[in-house]
């Protein structure tokens, strides 16, 4: 078996040095090992990187909650003092004036449902809990249950198949992961269409792979690169409610688990095919990370 190490040492002039080790046995025909072939590389300047980057997300992590979690309450204020202005004047008002009071408050409580979605956003990661082994059925099931009013409201179906293993991962990222793709799924169809939703579960190798499919508005090909960035929505809210932060939530979600996330549409009117793909066992589990100072 192929073996990982990445490990810490202090040089001579006491300066520490980061290493990462690969070493593959060697055997003879008869499959005893006979002698060990190691690599071992300097990665220093590339864990110093890795390290900032790590540092400089976490504030901008840091930074989006902090904003997200601070702009509500004064937006409530807004709200509150915008109604209590409007009751108090409710005799005087003409129908012009009644409708500007309706879209500011209306724009306000929009607003706040943003800024809900993206301190939702910004808590994946940091807020969730720890990646434990967990039954990926038991995900769609929670996912399922939570989307019921909708699917019902619908009058449409969801079919849930093929091979759902355990693996690591957080379960509530995984239940909210499969919840959005299925939500869009059931939402984004004509009215006279009832949708019909397909997910299938596989497995291959170390890689689960979930495909969420739909016969919905499908999506225009150049349409697809923007769809995973935050607030970004292909239809008007006038005809499909939403705040455009669902999307970036699931690509958090897959990154945060070392895992892919894609889309297939033929194009407008031919439906899409929503997919991820995750490792059963985390990259660290087989390889190993270890600090030896
Ligand atoms: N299954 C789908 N079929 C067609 N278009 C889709 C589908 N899923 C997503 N989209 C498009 O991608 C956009 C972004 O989706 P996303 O889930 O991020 O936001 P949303 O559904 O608008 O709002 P919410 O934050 O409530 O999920 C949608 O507005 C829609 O235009
Ligand atoms: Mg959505």
């Amino acid at each position: 078996m192929n073996q990982n190490l990445t490990f810490k040492i202090t040089g001579l002039k006491g300066n520490p040095r980061w290493l990462d080790s690969h070493a593959v046995p060697l055997r003879d025909t008869r499959g005893n090992i006979t002698a060990l072939l190691s690599v071992t590389r300097d990665i220093t300047e590339r864990k110093a990187v890795e390290d900032e980057l790590k540092r400089s997300n976490a504030e901008l992590e840091q930074f989006a909650y902090a904003i997200s979690h601070d702009m509500r309450q004064p937006l409530r204020m807004v709200t509150s003092y915008l109604t209590l202005i409007e009751k108090a004047l409710s005799g005087q008002l003409d129908d012009n004036t009644r409708q500007y009071f309706f879209f500011a408050i209306d724009g306000a409580k929009r607003m706040d449902q943003m800024i809900l979605a993206l301190l939702d956003y910004s808590r994946v990661g940091r807020k969730t809990e720890i990646k434990t082994q967990i039954a990926s059925r038991a995900a769609v099931d929670e996912a399922l249950l939570f989307l019921t009013p909708a699917l019902e409201a619908s009058g449409g179906s969801v079919e849930v198949s093929g091979d759902w293993p355990e693996l690591i991962a957080s379960r509530d990222e995984l239940s909210r992961l499969l919840q959005n793709l299925i939500d869009n799924a059931i939402k984004y169809h004509e009215p006279n269409q009832p949708p019909q939703v397909e997910v299938h579960g596989s497995q291959s190798g170390n890689s689960f792979r979930v495909e969420v499919r739909d016969q919905g508005i499908g999506i225009a090909p150049d349409q697809i690169g923007r769809l995973f960035n935050v607030f970004s929505r292909l239809q008007s809210r006038s005809r499909f409610e939403g705040s455009g932060v669902g999307l970036a939530l699931c690509r958090k979600i897959v990154e945060h688990h070392g895992g892919n996330i894609g889309v297939n549409s033929a194009g407008e009117g031919y439906g899409s095919v929503f997919w991820f793909e995750l490792p059963i066992q985390p990259s660290h589990f087989i390889s190993g990370e270890n600090d030896f100072v």
